[in-house]
């Protein structure tokens, strides 16, 4: 096991509420730090999380309110802060862009590569999509339009900085193909390299004059200009840690980030921007950025511009807190595009959870409610070679999740899933098949002992190797099958019948 682990979700924009997509990222995070924490017994765990909060995108929807940039972004974090409380989301630290520990670390950082050579100033002369805030190349445009919004492009000539990154295309591609645990899943990995070979890299221009922008991290050697917001924004992962903070060497520790989590939608900024800043600054890249992919609706990507976004706070109000961290860490491999639909929860609500979960739960409880007066049976050994299969089975559910979640692994939530449901449907068909009523009625009590000792062994291994995926739904096994006896509690998965929805 590695001495620490770091891992880090993206800072989301403030500029609108929060939505399935950026629940699902931080749902995946959690669901590793937990794994890491609670299961594998790893003391040095570290959870980053937080939001992007400069550029044009939150000036603009502070003006639409009339707030300033800043008013508005404290308003705005309320919204992410309380959803990940309401989520169960476990992160050690949250920062913002806004806070003067990461605007002194943006600082620095444009200082060294400043002083090193590696920022340079020029004049830039050409196109300007004002609204989307993106230079274009006039071989990307046609009828000066903005082939993004299709909006009138301006010509702007002005002085700006930018950031060498031509310089390190080479070294970047060596590395990529010298790490394969780098860029995941390995899709991404042939995507980002496939792009490197076939381009070549500009520089990148990390500035903004104020007067077109002033809502940002002013340059250190500029003072006229304010940092670009990406530049800005990826510099949160070491500051977060206090990366230049002498005081504090054991924070700074944490660097290099064991696992960087983000939507495949920014995997350019973290497979190329990013790994090109660290190595300018000298520091080690992070062991993994792991790109997932998309929840979409109707084959169309759910986000803010296209406006078609879920609150999750309505799904969970529905379904609940773990049914909506199930669906969405089962349903879609990690790594993969998903299509959302409150069918498909629905779907594997009752089968997975009420038929399968849920019912092996209660018939358990009733049983030794029943049988044993409330009293759990203890076994010591199982004789039976059909129970020693399935206790074995469940035995080595940790294991198994190990060689899915870690690193150098694939993140697999829904085959880890997949796994602990493998067990709980043999358990269930053990059941079906031995007919404990039938033991009870021929008075075979040893035997009818033995076979509820399982049941209840399974369901509390069941109950540790879920906790990371569903952390109150194991809470709650853990206290209605208790060490001696049952305390049965309402069911956790009632039916949702489908017909009077
Ligand atoms: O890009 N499906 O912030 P952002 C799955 N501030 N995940 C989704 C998703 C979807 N439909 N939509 C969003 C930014 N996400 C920058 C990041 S990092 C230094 C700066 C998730 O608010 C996914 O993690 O647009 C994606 O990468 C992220 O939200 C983008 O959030
Ligand atoms: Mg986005």
């Amino acid at each position: 096991m590695a001495d620490k682990f770091y891992i880090t979700t993206p800072l989301y924009y403030v500029n609108a509420s929060p939505h399935i997509g950026h629940s699902y990222t931080n749902i995946a995070a959690d669901t590793v730090a937990r794994f890491m924490r609670n299961l594998l017994g790893h003391d040095k765990v570290w959870f980053l999380t937080g939001t992007d909060e400069h550029g044009q995108k939150i000036q603009k929807a502070a003006d639409l309110l009339k707030l300033s940039p800043k008013e508005f972004a404290d308003k705005m974090v309320l919204k992410f802060e309380d959803l990940w409380k309401e989520l169960n989301i476990s992160q050690d630290d949250f920062i913002r862009t806004t806070e003067p520990r990461h605007i002194k670390t943006v600082q620095k950082v444009l200082d060294i590569l400043y002083k090193q050579g590696d920022i340079y100033e020029d004049k830039y002369e050409g196109l300007y999509c004002t609204p989307c805030e993106t230079f274009w190349l006039e071989s990307q445009v046609e009828n000066q339009l903005c082939p993004d919004c299709k909006r009138q492009l301006d010509k702007i000539s002005e002085k700006n900085y930018f950031f060498k990154l031509t310089k390190y295309q080479s070294w970047l591609i060596q590395y990529i193909k010298d790490h394969a645990d780098f860029i995941k899943p390995r899709t991404r990995q042939e995507e980002v390299e496939r792009f490197l070979e076939l381009n070549k890299l500009n520089d990148l221009c990390i500035s903004r004059p104020k007067e077109r922008l002033s809502w940002g991290i002013p340059l250190p050697f500029a003072p006229g200009h304010v940092t670009y917001v990406w530049f800005d924004a990826l510099i949160n992962y070491i500051s977060a840690v206090g990366i230049f903070n002498d005081q504090d060497k054991y924070q700074s520790k944490w660097w290099p980030a064991d696992l960087q989590l983000i939507g495949k939608d920014i995997l350019r900024q973290h497979a190329v921007y990013w790994p090109i800043m660290l190595h300018a600054l000298g520091l080690e890249l992070p062991k993994t950025v792991f790109a997932h992919g998309w929840w979409m609706i109707n084959d169309d990507k759910m986000s803010k511009s296209r406006g078609n976004v879920i609150n999750p706070l309505d799904m969970v109000k529905k379904y609940g807190i773990d049914v909506y961290r199930y669906f969405l860490l089962r349903d879609v491999p990690f790594g993969l595009d998903g299509n959302f639909s409150e069918e498909s929860i629905t779907k594997r609500y009752n089968s997975d959870l009420a038929n399968d979960l849920g019912n092996l739960l209660y018939r358990t409880l009733n049983m030794v409610e029943k049988y044993f007066a409330g009293k759990v049976p203890q076994v010591i050994e199982f004789r039976n070679p059909q129970a020693r299969i399935i206790i074995e089975k469940s035995e080595r559910l940790l294991n198994k999740i190990e060689t899915n979640i870690g690193l150098g692994q694939d993140y697999n939530f829904s085959a880890s899933l997949e796994g602990i449901w493998e067990v709980i449907n043999l358990a269930n068909k053990y059941v079906e098949e031995t007919k404990p009523w039938n033991l009870a009625k021929e008075e075979k009590t040893d035997e009818l002992k033995e076979f509820i000792a399982l049941l209840v062994n399974v369901i509390r291994n069941v109950g540790q190797v879920i906790s990371p995926f569903m952390p109150q739904t194991a809470l709650s096994i853990e206290e209605q099958i208790g060490k001696s006896e049952v305390k049965k509690d309402l069911p956790l998965f009632p039916r949702i019948e489908i017909n009077k929805e």
